[in-house]
């Protein structure tokens, strides 16, 4: 089988695809499908908003259904250059966010990211009390990677300028500006900020295709409705960073803190910030911090001091990116310590073995030669972690259709993408994530 099999760049495509995998008519009769190419955009020279121009006639019809949708407090499940989002309002009276974790299943101190059409909806998000000490790396990353995907941390006032239920109590917002024109049109033309958690079901492998959400909310009140625009390019949500004052500093430098790691790499961050001629160090902790309690920002934010093991990002201390079948991390190499591959497989006999491997790969030609029951997808060339970030969610939703009862995922260098593309698949494989060191026979 191979990976193009399953790429639907076109909603016909998807329309097809669905209807063989047996979904049933209510969700796929949700899909609006969008051209996106017929979307571009303008700036109004005085409020700088975005201001979407759309040539394609039922592609605005079916942006400003979603609208409507979202006004009347219902979801919306929409494309990013990232993950599909599944969005509704995220002002201070919405009633759209306790349907978000209703229909996710998600669990309730995870809080929600706030997406923007342009930077003139930001001021509204932050508290005035803080705007004068925005750290001013935010500006020069915001200048770099906005429109995309890169999530910045900012004081906010819940319950008045955001809905508390999107800060889960929190004192910071997190919020972004997508760069894929549907999601970009709909939050220009509903002029509304979106609050928006990928649109899987909690726990599962993140949605990168409209026919992956529809499989997912399949029989959900909500969302009203589905919008399509092809595949996420990036195919990895968005990286989520801070530097809000926590009166740290490493090698003398301030710190801008990678929260999550995500389709912004560490070292990109790092790069915008020196050729800023800014003095941050990036440091990825994602674990754990213990913000000052001396902060404002930091001591009502809602992590609290009293704990010395403070998840930073609340939502990394739960299940993540798992599809139905086990994830097994593999090394391939030729050290005669490492597991040999027939020894690997003794535990699978009669079972169907899913792979998820580079392109330049043995290893299904090897497995291939002491089971038939397989099925491999690519996740694309060694070295081009853009190509494994893409296909990575997409690749295990196809392997557990095929109904696979172990995936082989072959491990990644862990530098630019590769560091993300590798702790998604670590959390896909749960307690399992070790890495194995498997030896192929000689002949592969
Ligand atoms: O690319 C993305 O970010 C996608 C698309 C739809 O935009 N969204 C997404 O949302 O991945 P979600 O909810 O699946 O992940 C948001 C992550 C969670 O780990 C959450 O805990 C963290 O961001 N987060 C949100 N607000 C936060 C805050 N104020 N402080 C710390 N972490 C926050
Ligand atoms: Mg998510």
């Amino acid at each position: 089988m191979s990976f193009g099999l399953f790429i639907r760049r076109r909603t016909t495509a998807a329309m097809a695809s669905l209807l063989q995998n047996g979904l049933s008519s209510s969700s796929t009769s949700k899909i609006l499908p969008c051209v996106t190419s017929s979307i571009s955009f303008t700036e109004d020279p005085t409020t700088h908003a975005a201001v979407p121009q759309i040539l394609d006639a039922a592609t605005e019809e079916n942006l400003q259904k979603a609208a409507a949708y979202l006004k009347q407090g219902r979801l919306v499940a929409f494309p990013t250059e990232t993950v599909y989002g599944l969005g509704g309002s995220a002002m201070a009276n919405s009633d759209a966010i306790p349907k978000i974790f209703a229909t996710k299943g998600r669990p309730s101190d995870n809080p929600l990211i706030v997406h923007i059409a342009s930077r003139s909806q930001l001021d509204a998000l932050i508290d005035p009390e803080y705007k004068d000490t925005i750290p001013t790396c935010y500006t020069a990353l915001m200048d770099k990677f906005w429109p995309g995907p890169l999530t910045l941390l900012f004081p906010t006032i819940p319950g008045q300028q955001v809905s508390e239920k999107v800060t889960c109590g929190l004192r910071t917002v997190g919020v972004r500006m997508p760069s894929h024109p549907v999601a970009r049109a709909l939050l220009a033309i509903s002029n509304m900020p979106l609050a928006a958690p990928s649109a899987n079901t909690s726990g599962r492998p993140s949605t990168t295709q409209a026919s992956h959400v529809a499989s997912d909310l399949a029989g959900k009140e909500e969302p009203a409705c589905i919008l399509d625009g092809g595949e996420c390019t990036v195919g990895v949500e968005s990286t989520v960073v801070t530097a809000l004052p926590e009166g740290k500093s490493v090698n003398n430098k301030e710190v801008l803190r990678v929260l999550r790691l995500g389709g912004v790499s560490p070292e990109d961050l790092q790069t915008c910030i020196d050729d800023a001629g800014l003095s941050y160090e990036v440091e990825v902790k994602m674990e754990a911090y213990a913000p000052s309690a001396i902060n404002p920002v930091n001591a009502g934010n809602g992590h609290g001091v009293k704990d010395d093991f403070i998840p930073s990002t609340p939502g990394m201390k739960y299940k993540h990116y798992s599809p139905d079948a086990k994830v097994l991390l593999l090394k391939v190499t030729n050290q005669t310590s490492a597991l040999p591959l027939n020894s690997l497989l003794s535990a699978y006999q009669n079972k169907k073995v899913g792979i998820l491997h580079l392109d330049e790969s043995n290893l299904p030609k090897a497995v291939r030669k002491y089971t038939s029951k397989v099925a491999s997808i690519s996740m694309g060339r060694e070295g081009r972690y853009d190509e494994q970030a893409t296909r990575l969610f997409a690749g295990l939703r196809s392997l557990d259709e095929n109904k696979v009862d172990v995936i082989l995922v072959e491990v990644v260098k862990e530098e630019g993408l590769g560091r993300t593309v590798m702790e998604r698949l670590r959390k896909s494989a749960g307690a399992d994530n070790a890495k194995i060191e498997v030896q192929l026979p000689v002949s592969s």
